[in-house]
């Protein structure tokens, strides 16, 4: 009976351990940001009506769920390779009733287009926002904003911090560097 309770719970550590590092190799492992925080990145961008958003790496959808509900953005596009967390977001935009505004996307985010998004969000590590940076800096509007959680783009020339919370747009990203 120890037996089989050491092999059942080897095969949960083993099952977890290796979903944490396979989306950390793809760009970031799944950590949750706090509500409170969610909410104060949104309002650093001065999200409203007029607004697609993108959450890269969107987890159980919770910062594109209170976009289109508190925020009243137009789009607010989850993207996310986590079967897990796809499964999860998309019952949580039935339950909270965004069906119409909040698409769940199961989508590598590096090949995704982002390229009608006005606010873009991400909480990814710092090797991931180096290859983000490139696709952004490519692909976004001039006038769009990039929301970093924890995590900076230095390359680009930062218009706000709070906290840990990093904004830039896009516009500023051509003065630095050269880029
Ligand atoms: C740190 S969590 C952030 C979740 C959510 N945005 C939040 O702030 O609560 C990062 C998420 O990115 C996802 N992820 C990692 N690499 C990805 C990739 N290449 N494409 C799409 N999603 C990815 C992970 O599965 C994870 O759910």
């Amino acid at each position: 009976m120890n037996k089989v309770i050491t092999i059942v719970l080897l095969s949960v550590f083993a099952i977890w351990a290796i979903g944490v590092n396979w989306t950390t190799i793809m760009g970031a492992p799944y950590v949750p940001t706090s509500l409170r925080r969610v909410k104060k990145m949104l309002t650093m961008t001065g999200a409203c009506e007029d607004d697609i958003i993108y959450d890269l790496g969107s987890g159980d959808g919770r910062v594109v769920i209170m976009a289109a509900k508190k925020f009243n953005v137009k789009k607010a596009v989850g993207v996310e390779i986590d079967p897990v967390r796809i499964l999860i977001s998309k019952l949580y935009v039935l339950l909270f009733g965004v069906r119409g505004t909040v698409k769940i996307k199961a989508h590598n985010f590096f090949t995704m287009d982002l390229s009608d998004a006005t606010i873009v969000t991400c909480f990814t590590l710092p090797e991931t926002n180096e290859e983000l940076f490139v696709k952004l800096n490519k692909e976004l509007k001039p006038g769009s904003k990039v929301v970093a959680n924890r995590f900076t783009f230095p390359h680009w020339t930062l218009i706000d911090e709070d906290n840990g919370i990093y904004m830039y747009r896009v516009m500023d990203f051509h003065n630095k560097d050269g880029l």
